[in-house]
């Protein structure tokens, strides 16, 4: 295939070009009819091929035409069977991903640190969730990925799972061993299911981790839009044809699928995908080169660390995506959150999360050497600003045990419920999610039975000062739990 081809930006560009006279939605008709202001600022050309699925331009929902060749394209260049367009971000696609291989009633095992699509998606299906605990950094206070020991405890125990979900990469850009985890699933059968939101470009440089569809992966979903250049709510979903059928991944995806699909987001997709197939590899290799010399650079400034190869010390850190500069704060003795809003208000730098401990700032194919010289700039000034007052806080990261689910969290989800004083609701099973931030895991999540432990865990966090989030109530003074359901007699 001629990866230089984007069937389906020159298909709707070239129809856009015949002026055709339209009598369709959207009614803007080309911007004509649209707000003056708003129409000047997005010009003409992106206007004109703000089109929907009318027959010269294919239809996502049935493809056959120029979305179809897009489509296929795009699974070579990502090395998979079948990959399709989203135009409802990786959220859509990791629901539709979920929505495929689980029916009501059969198990999932997944981290307990998900992203709030999986929960959702759990909730749709009536799947049961098997919870496995990601691995904890102390020295960082942030959760990396599961193990394949944890993987293959999982799967002996519950080999009937459907699914097995792994987050690669993390957030934070760390991987775990996928290939092994990929042979421990498949040696029961069980299908691996990728989310690979923070993952697009890493197909694209032997020195990136492994993508989903290099480890063998069944399925993955990928934000196009977050790091591989196409414009935000468009992504992928990566299929290897074997344990997961194509035509139940189309059917899900649709029934989940606006059906007045963006062509300028699935236009984004088709020359994000030629982008990342053409110049991909030489992208890379500069990010990787500007962020290691940042990443040096940053660790020249007293009381700031940014880990490297270092981070490689255990199971859960196989492989990490050096583009991904995990600074930690923790010694400039303020909060991640304070150095977000520092850099915001001195410098105007916006930089990607913040937690407690550590800001994340991302290097990409847009991005230049003087942005990284004025976040170097100003976190030496924010390091001499608050030199002589540091106190090394040692950091201490607990995990909650996993409560046991006594309802599935659709049924929970839809119960009846009201509201008890937190500590009068040991036994009862919560309606609500509740997590601490970071490391970002669920204590409760719907359906499962409270305890006297967990309880004890919220309250130290929110002595430790510590976000624990989540709850309709913000104090947690009290809780939504299952009207009348007894836990316990
Ligand atoms: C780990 C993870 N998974 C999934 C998603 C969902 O991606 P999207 O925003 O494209 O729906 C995100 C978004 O931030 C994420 O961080």
């Amino acid at each position: 295939m001629n990866q230089n081809q984007t069937p389906l930006f020159t298909g709707v560009k070239n129809h856009a070009d015949k002026k055709p006279t339209q009598f369709h939605i959207p009614g803007h008709k080309g911007g004509k009819g649209m707000d003056k202001e708003f129409q000047q600022f997005l010009g003409d050309n992106a206007l004109s091929i703000d089109l929907i699925n009318i027959e010269p331009l294919d239809d996502l929902h049935h493809p056959q035409g120029m979305i179809k060749d897009a489509q296929s394209l795009a699974a070579e260049a990502f090395g998979a069977d079948y990959t399709f367009f989203s135009v409802q971000g990786t959220s859509g696609a990791i629901m539709t991903m979920i929505m495929s291989v689980c029916q009501p009633g059969d198990k999932i095992i997944v981290p307990r640190n998900v992203h709030k699509s999986i929960t959702t998606a759990i909730i749709f299906s009536g799947a049961k969730p098997v919870f496995i605990h990601p691995e904890l950094d102390n020295r960082l206070g942030i959760s990396h990925g599961i193990t394949p020991e944890a993987v293959e405890r999982a799967c002996l125990a519950h080999p009937d799972a459907k699914g097995v979900l792994v987050i690669n990469p993390t957030y934070f850009g760390i991987t775990a061993d996928l290939s092994h985890i990929v042979d421990i699933a498949h040696s029961y059968d069980i299908p691996v299911l990728v989310d690979e939101a923070h993952g697009v470009h890493i197909h694209f440089h032997e020195r990136l981790p492994l993508s989903a569809m290099q480890a063998g992966a069944d399925l993955a979903a990928t934000s196009v839009h977050k790091l591989g250049g196409s414009l935000t709510q468009s992504s992928v979903l990566n299929l290897r044809e074997g344990l997961v059928s194509h035509e139940r991944v189309q059917t899900i995806m649709s029934m989940l699928t606006t059906t007045s699909t963006s062509y300028i987001l699935l236009a984004s997709l088709d020359t994000a995908r030629r982008h990342l197939a053409m110049n991909g590899h030489e992208l890379m290799e500069s990010c990787i080169r500007l962020a290691d010399s940042t990443r040096k650079s940053l660790n020249q400034i007293p009381s700031i660390y940014c880990p490297g190869d270092e981070i490689l010390a255990s199971d859960a850190t196989h492989d990490y995506d050096p583009t991904k500069l995990i600074i930690s704060v923790k010694n400039l003795g303020i909060s991640g959150y304070d150095v977000e809003v520092w850099l915001r208000e001195n410098y105007s730098i916006e930089v990607e999360l913040s937690d407690l401990y550590n800001i994340l700032c991302i290097i990409t194919p847009g991005d230049r050497e003087e942005n990284v010289e004025r976040l170097i700039e100003a976190l030496t000034d924010l390091s001499e600003q608050s030199s002589g007052t540091v106190e090394t806080k040692e950091i201490v990261v607990k995990v909650p045990d996993i409560p046991v689910l006594s309802l599935s969290p659709r049924e929970a989800f839809y119960a009846s419920t009201e509201v008890l004083p937190l500590r009068d609701a040991v036994g009862r099973i919560s309606a609500e999610f509740v997590m601490v931030y970071p490391p970002g895991i669920p204590i409760f999540i719907p359906g499962e039975i409270i305890t006297s432990d967990n309880i004890a865990y919220i309250h130290e966090n929110i002595q430790a000062g510590l976000p624990v989030q989540g709850p309709e109530d913000s104090t947690l003074e009290t809780i939504h739990v299952i009207t009348e359901q007894k836990a316990f007699k």
